[in-house]
């Protein structure tokens, strides 16, 4: 059977690793979109190729996609507040005839209306609300995957849910809210599987974690792991917190920290950061055990930062 191939677009950043990689290991071709080219084509050897994409014209991209095409299908890994370039990329792979798309949603479940509104994530609505119009048109079909928070990333780079670098962890309504989340490993499989089933999986938005987790149990853990360290914490009242932020924000004030408690409040407070169903049968993905948490949470607490 021949292979089936795959162009990626944004291969540069955190999705980059574990999504090529799983895809390489499966056997599909693929094609790396990239603004810079050269960089991807030393992390990604061949037989993978980068080329250079514009993300500045609907028909350079489409022009790249027909030469190095054809495309079964195309997954997007660029940064959701770069909304136009995924725009562009959309359209593109219409006009290309690429017949499916994995955008670049990677995130909360963003059904309920207190988190279709977070600011965080304005971006990525309108992106899904532009792919979702084209796939009603019968133009394009897509899949798309929510993950969650991705649990290995937040540790070690965001410092949440918990933080192991030393400074504290702002603990949500007293930190025994469940939240989904999934390592980035975890999401490299998931996209490889899901194109695989995409007959099956299409025009859907797939639920995935690697594991249900509260701040309270991985501080737990943590504090086993290192029983002489502090781990040290900050009580946030996430409803409190939230009226807070939207105030400023009424003020004028801007930016990701100032929007971060309403985050906060939807994941943690109304607990919108578990899902209640997911796809990881459908998909063949495992669930981590204790075990695995408690290693993946003991890696970070031994990590010198
Ligand atoms: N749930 C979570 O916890 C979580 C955490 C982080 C990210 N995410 C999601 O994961 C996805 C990828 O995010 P990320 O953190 O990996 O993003 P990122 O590292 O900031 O960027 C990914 C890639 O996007 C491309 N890109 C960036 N700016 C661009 C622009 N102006 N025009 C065209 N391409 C651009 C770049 O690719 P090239 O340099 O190769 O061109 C870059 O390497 C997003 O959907 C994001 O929401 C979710």
């Amino acid at each position: 059977m021949a292979a089936i191939r795959v162009a990626v677009a944004g291969p540069n950043g955190t999705l980059g690793p574990p999504v090529i990689k799983h895809l390489v290991k499966q056997g599909f071709q693929v094609t790396l979109l990239s603004r810079d080219p050269d960089k991807a084509s030393k992390q990604y050897p061949p037989p993978t190729k980068a080329i250079s994409a514009d993300y500045t014209s609907v028909e350079q991209l489409t022009e790249i996609l027909q030469q190095n095409g054809p495309f079964d299908c195309l997954i997007i890994l660029i940064n959701r507040d770069q909304l136009e370039p995924q725009i562009k990329l959309i359209d593109a792979a219409i006009a290309a005839g690429v017949p499916h798309i994995v955008p670049s949603s990677f995130g909360i479940d963003s059904s309920s209306p207190e988190v279709h509104d977070l600011p965080q994530i304005q971006g990525k609505m309108k992106m899904e609300k532009y792919l979702l119009g084209k796939a009603n048109e019968g133009l394009v079909s897509f899949t798309g995957i929510n993950t969650g928070l991705f649990f290995d990333w937040a540790l070690e780079v965001a410092g949440i849910p918990i933080n192991l670098k030393g400074g504290p962890t702002f603990l949500a309504d007293g930190g025994g809210v469940a939240l989904s989340v999934s390592t980035l490993d975890l999401i490299g499989q998931a996209v490889a599987q899901a194109i695989h089933k995409r007959d099956e999986a299409r025009n859907r938005f797939l639920f995935v974690h690697s594991a249900v987790v509260t701040q309270k149990q991985l501080l737990q853990y943590a504090q086993e792991i290192a029983p002489d360290r502090d781990f040290p914490i900050v009580e946030v009242d996430t409803e409190k917190a939230a009226a807070e932020a939207r105030e400023k924000m009424q003020r004028g004030e801007t930016g990701m920290m100032v929007a971060m408690p309403l985050l906060m409040r939807v994941s943690f407070g109304l607990g919108l950061g578990l899902f209640k169903k997911v796809d990881n049968e459908f998909l063949g993905l495992d669930v981590m055990s204790e075990d695995d948490v408690k290693a993946l949470v003991a890696k970070y607490v031994n990590k010198k930062w």
